[in-house]
């Protein structure tokens, strides 16, 4: 057996802990060698608990002070670029989560880079390699349910996103940080790129929970057309407050196909007949696609040792930030956009 892939840690949040969760109990091809965080209590806290030997304050200076294969980038969409620049650009494997940039001029650079300088590169979309969902898109694509001909993904998530994340001055907000994942599953599960999309967004929750930025939402439903001649539907809530709900449902000429549940176990119980049944729903995002985080470590891994391209790589990631920028100018201009309006704006890099 190879030696375990090195990796790097950047940035040591919510998602930063659940990929060291996942490779640290899970994945025997890779070992976190190094923390970067620029928050010293977060960094010690989350290097103790995964036994992380060495720490910095940032990317440069772990460059400098220890030795790794990869990183994996964990911290705010607005320092994905930069980040993932450098680590190329030092020869470093790169994973980095979704949104994989704010614009489509920083996925290029990125992009470029990795292909620069030959590293890997590997997109945040955990559910392309979770059971279900990767076992659905084989049948689909086996032809069981015919040609795809609607879809509908939605994400809704029970808290509130960090300040940074709601806010379309430092994020794409919740379109970015929520609904990434629909915007790749969409695309993946139709065979087709989207071309037009209309967006129609709320706000509930806002006042309640103190938030004043500019624009906020939470909640989103986005139409969708598709080059096929297929249509779609993104919905987005967050927070919605009674759990974490990531489902879709797909039809196509022969069939439907339902991916994804509301219950977090299989459990049923009743104690009372007034009452009737009561079952455990999904908390939280690592609960739910615990399975698909572990599996796209140990495909980042994997990939890495072999010298071969993961199969969710820059042009997912484009894509996916191509469908959130046409879906946010279609609620903020409150009209219909298309896909090629927003392609034919990237300025070359
Ligand atoms: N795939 C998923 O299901 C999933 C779930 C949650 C978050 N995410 C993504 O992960 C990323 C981080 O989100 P989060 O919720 O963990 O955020 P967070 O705010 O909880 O944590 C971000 C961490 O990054 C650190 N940081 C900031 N700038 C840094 C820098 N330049 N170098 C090193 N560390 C830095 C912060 O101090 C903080 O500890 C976002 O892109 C988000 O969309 C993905």
């Amino acid at each position: 057996m190879s030696a375990p892939i090195r990796l790097c840690l950047i940035g040591a949040g919510r998602a930063g802990k659940n990929h060291a969760r996942a490779v640290t109990r899970h994945v025997p091809g890779g070992r976190f060698v190094a923390l970067v965080d620029p928050v010293a209590a977060v960094r010690a806290d989350t290097a103790t608990e995964f036994g992380i030997e060495a720490q910095f304050d940032s990317l440069e200076q772990a460059l400098a002070g220890a030795e790794f294969d990869a990183v994996v980038i964990t911290t705010p969409t607005p320092t994905h670029t930069p980040l993932a620049v450098e680590a190329a650009e030092h020869g470093k494997h790169v994973f980095l989560e979704k949104p994989m940039a704010i614009s489509l001029e920083e996925c290029d650079l990125i992009i470029g880079a990795a292909e620069r300088n030959g590293v890997a590169l590997q997109l945040g979309f955990m559910r392309r390699f979770d059971p279900q969902f990767a076992a659905a898109a084989q049948r689909i694509e086996a032809g069981e349910i015919g040609q795809p001909m609607m879809i509908k993904s939605n994400t809704h998530g029970p808290g509130l996103p960090p300040a940074w994340a709601r806010d379309l001055r430092t994020s794409n907000g919740m379109l970015a940080e929520v609904n990434s994942h629909d915007w790749d599953t969409v695309r993946w599960l139709m065979g087709s790129n989207y071309t037009r999309v209309y967006t129609e967004v709320a706000n509930f929750k806002g006042a309640a929970n103190n938030v004043d930025t500019p624009h906020f939402y939470d909640n989103a439903l986005v139409n969708l057309k598709f080059e096929s001649g297929g249509l779609g539907q993104i919905s987005g809530i967050c927070p919605c407050g009674y759990g974490y709900d990531g489902r879709v449902e797909i039809v196509g000429e022969k069939g439907i196909m339902q991916i994804g549940e509301l219950k977090g176990q299989a459990i049923v119980v009743c104690t009372d007949r007034d009452q009737g049944l009561i079952s455990p729903i999904f908390k939280t995002w690592p609960e739910r696609f615990q399975w698909g985080y572990i599996y796209e470590m140990e495909h980042f891994t994997s990939s890495i040792q072999r010298g071969t391209a993961p199969r969710v790589g820059g042009a997912e990631g484009r894509w996916a930030v191509a469908g959130v920028l046409a879906g946010t100018r279609s609620f903020l201009e409150e009209r219909p956009v298309t896909l090629k309006e927003i392609l034919d704006s990237v300025a070359r890099v």
